[in-house]
């Protein structure tokens, strides 16, 4: 028998890897129209929709955590009903962007994130969690996802990445819908303790969002019209967005909920002023 020594120290654990080659092939949308780009704008539109599809991947996994979320809690049907869909929408719209990779000339081929677990919320009662993560995923980010993914679509001429946009839009407005349709059949539920809990529990949400999405919405400066076209955004514009959809649409939505949601967004704004200077 031989012993190896060199082997002592344990090996640093390789990344997991978001491989989506084979599924991409049949996704590639035809991009014979798109304007010219310079090379450094080709791998920029690459590097784009590459995060897009690892982000529409890890957005499955929040829909399913849901799933046992809303379960413990006796959750109506109604409040469930929609996750399968919602579940295999996400998985369907990271090929549908692996598709456009591939296309690009790129490699639909990222590192897997750390996956964050959908909390469960233990120091409260399951229906006051699931309530939580309702507005977390349904009301917030996927009503942000609506906002910033229409305004991609605008700036897209009629064509293939209009089109694709398009269906993956179609669906993140019916996730969103379901979020704030599931909250209004679960916020009867709650006590006026568990409400005032859940108020303040907003200013988490909130700023879990800034500092979340935020960072992913780069100042790009000026895009060429061009690169546009191939789905690239002004992260400066998208960040605007973001803002105005939390103010315009969340915190009223959720003020009619009949939460305390002005004061907290103004709390977590003033809490994650720094994120926006970044
Ligand atoms: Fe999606
Ligand atoms: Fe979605």
């Amino acid at each position: 028998m031989t012993f190896c020594t060199e082997d002592a120290t344990p090996e640093t654990p390789a990344p997991i890897l978001l491989d989506l080659r084979r599924e991409a092939q049949a996704q590639q949308p035809d991009l014979s129209a798109l304007p010219p780009l310079s090379e450094p704008e080709r791998q920029m539109a690459i590097r784009t929709w590459r995060g897009r599809m690892v982000n529409e991947h890890i957005s499955a996994q929040v829909w399913a955590g849901l799933v046992h979320s809303l379960m413990r809690a006796g959750a109506p049907p109604a409040a469930l009903a929609e996750l399968p869909k919602a579940i295999a929408d996400e998985l369907r719209h990271a090929e549908q962007c692996a598709g456009v990779v591939l296309a690009l000339g790129g490699v639909p081929v990222a590192p897997l994130p750390a996956l964050e677990p959908v909390p469960l919320h233990e120091e409260v009662a399951p229906i006051e969690g699931a309530v939580r993560n309702v507005i977390s995923v349904g009301c917030m980010s996927e009503t942000i996802a609506v906002s910033i993914i229409r305004a991609e679509h605008a700036e897209l001429d009629d064509g293939p990445l209009a089109t694709l946009l398009g269906e993956i839009l179609a669906d993140e407005v019916s996730h969103a819908r379901f979020g704030w349709r599931s909250l209004g059949l679960l916020m009867p539920r709650l006590d006026a303790a568990a409400r005032a809990r859940t108020s303040r529990y907003l200013v988490d949400a909130f700023a879990h969002q800034v500092q979340h999405e935020v960072p992913r919405l780069p100042r790009g400066g000026v895009i060429r019209p061009e690169l546009g076209q191939a789905g690239v955004c002004d992260g400066g514009f998208a960040r605007s967005l973001f803002v105005d959809t939390i103010q315009t649409v969340i915190v009223p939505g959720l003020t009619q909920a009949g939460l305390d949601a002005q004061a907290a967004w103004d709390e977590a704004k003033a809490e994650t002023a720094a994120v926006f200077n970044r």
